[in-house]
């Protein structure tokens, strides 16, 4: 399926994107527009034999199927024998989804009013401080959200505490009042250890503070039992089913944090943003698709020309978080070397996914990207408009800036334009190494993703277009996209070298390495 895709990239020679703009309208045919945004992606080496291609590869993957029995909620999640609906948590439209023969919408609206109930009246009350008690997609989702609505932020403070180093709860519970704060412990399992050994310590606090835990805990979670047994009040959980993933859990019960941040309205114009990106996603044709394209443009990069890494760089700054959150996203769910039916995959699996807001990374990892060795293709993200009318000139060079970085990694600079550059300051031979130093080979694949405004709703549709990216990817390479198996050998040997690490039990079976570190913290500790 990837040979004539190979073929083509080994095809492609010499040949600069740049040159690619004298044919038609390059700009036009190779970008998508949807629900206000545009995808753009005609800065790279994609043509229309190339996304022809691209195309026919997601077709004959099955992505169209396979989508279908997402939405209807059948067993995808195969090595769990679970559905992947987190679509049904923004199903705003009360449309039914059958999960093993019954509907599970109006579950999901009513758990949404439950939310909606508990967030007004943790907004009327004497709450300053809610403090988020979470990790991985318990912590991303929200901070990713609560970071990007700041503009819409009208609730109490919200503070995330997600490490296991008590540093973190630490420093975050020092600038809050024990009488005026208020913990949501989110957890879909309720037994991840640095949730709850945070969650014990927020009690401790409160009690050492003489505050009554009494009202100050709220549980988000699918194990109600082991909420329960902390001691949260039935009225006082927020439950979800088995088949919302922890990453793809911030549209619900784990979105509280944000509901009470920005209010139920804005949080439902979120979910309003990921159901029209749903809507699109299953029914645009897959060359008009933009989750699809998204997907294609990056399995172009990672799987046929072997990039190893995609920067995802958000010229917004209140999508900070934005790349930690795809990280999680992207890497717990496509990072992944057997197939479904647990073969080895044939080609290579989701790309290592980092970044930074712009302009920021521009003065520390651009460097890299514009004269490394390796090639990195880069995402751009960006909104034509701020939230700050009065500082229109700020968001005018952020444009500028962004644009730039995208023109720059496609022209480079040549060894002639570099000459010109430093004629006059050298000559000779120095002039020559000087002017070496200045060339940039160009010819760097970015694509460019714009937007009106970072509003609520459109959040909702970022958030879901590279979700369903991420499935896209995911039933081309014909993984399970949903499962996260690679995460539990380090736990289980955390686990086990807990008491080794207090001095509570030997050593002797650890290998050299791990038995002298742990030497080391028993001596210096
Ligand atoms: O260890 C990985 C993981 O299971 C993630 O998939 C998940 O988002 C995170 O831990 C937190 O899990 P939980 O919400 O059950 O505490």
């Amino acid at each position: 399926m990837w040979d004539t895709l190979k073929h083509r990239a080994a095809d492609l020679g010499e040949r600069r994107i740049e040159d690619l703009f004298a044919q038609g309208n390059r700009a036009q045919d190779f970008s998508l527009d949807a629900l206000g945004m545009r995808f753009d992606f005609s800065k790279t080496q994609i043509d229309s034999d190339i996304l022809a291609d691209l195309i026919a590869v997601a077709k004959a993957s099955g992505v169209e199927a396979r989508r279908t029995a997402m939405f209807d909620g059948a067993k995808i999640n195969e090595t769990e024998g679970r559905a992947v609906l987190h679509t049904a948590l923004r199903n705003l439209d009360g449309r039914p989804v059958m999960v093993d023969g019954a509907d599970v919408t109006p579950a999901v609206l009513a758990t949404l009013d439950r939310m909606e109930t508990l967030a007004n009246e943790i907004r009327a009350g004497d709450i300053d401080h809610v403090v988020n008690i979470g990790i991985g997609g318990s912590d991303l989702g929200p901070v990713m959200a609560v970071l990007s609505l700041a503009p819409y932020h009208d609730g109490p403070e919200t503070v995330f505490v997600s490490n296991v180093d008590g540093a973190d709860i630490h420093d975050t519970l020092k600038r809050c009042d024990p009488a005026r704060t208020l913990f949501i412990v989110a957890s879909k399992t309720f037994t991840t250890i640095e949730t709850m050994t945070n969650a014990r310590s927020a009690l401790a606090w409160l009690e050492s503070a003489g505050v009554s835990k009494e009202g100050r805990f709220v549980a988000l979670s699918s194990n109600k039992e082991k909420a329960a047994e902390f001691g949260i009040p039935a009225e006082r959980v927020l439950g979800f089913e088995d088949w919302v993933g922890g990453r793809y859990s911030v549209w619900g019960p784990i979105g509280l944090s944000v509901m009470i941040a920005v209010g139920p309205a804005n949080f439902r114009a979120f979910l309003q943003g990921g159901m029209e990106m749903d809507r699109h996603f299953q029914t645009a044709p897959l060359a008009e698709n933009m989750p699809v394209l998204l997907a294609m443009v990056g399995m172009w990069h990672a799987q046929v020309l072997g990039h190893a890494t995609r920067a995802v760089l958000p010229y917004d700054n209140r999508l900070m978080r934005l790349p930690a959150y795809l990280q999680q996203l992207e890497m717990e769910s496509n990072g992944k070397g057997v197939s479904m039916d647990g073969a080895d995959l044939a080609v290579g699996s989701g790309p290592i996914v980092w970044g930074e807001p712009g302009t920021n990374g521009q003065h520390a990892f651009y460097q890299l990207i514009h004269q490394g060795t390796r090639v990195v293709p880069c995402e751009f993200l960006l909104a034509a408009r701020g939230h700050e009318p009065d500082l229109a000139h700020h968001h005018a060079l952020l444009v500028a800036n962004c644009l730039a970085q995208s023109e720059a990694l496609m022209r480079g600079r040549t060894l002639d334009e570099a000459r010109a550059k430093v004629a006059g300051k050298f000559e000779g031979a120095e002039l020559e190494r000087q002017a070496r130093h200045r060339v940039f080979p160009g010819n760097r694949p970015s694509t460019t993703l714009i937007y009106p405004q970072l509003t609520p709703q459109v959040l909702g549709q970022i958030v879901a277009l590279y979700e369903h990216r991420v499935f896209v990817e995911g039933v081309i390479l014909g993984i399970n996209s949903y499962d996260q198996w690679g995460v539990e050998l380090g736990k289980e040997l955390a686990t086990a070298l807990g008491p080794l690490v207090t001095g509570e039990a030997p050593t002797e079976s650890k290998d050299g390495s791990t038995k002298a570190l742990v030497d080391y913290v028993l001596k210096h500790g």
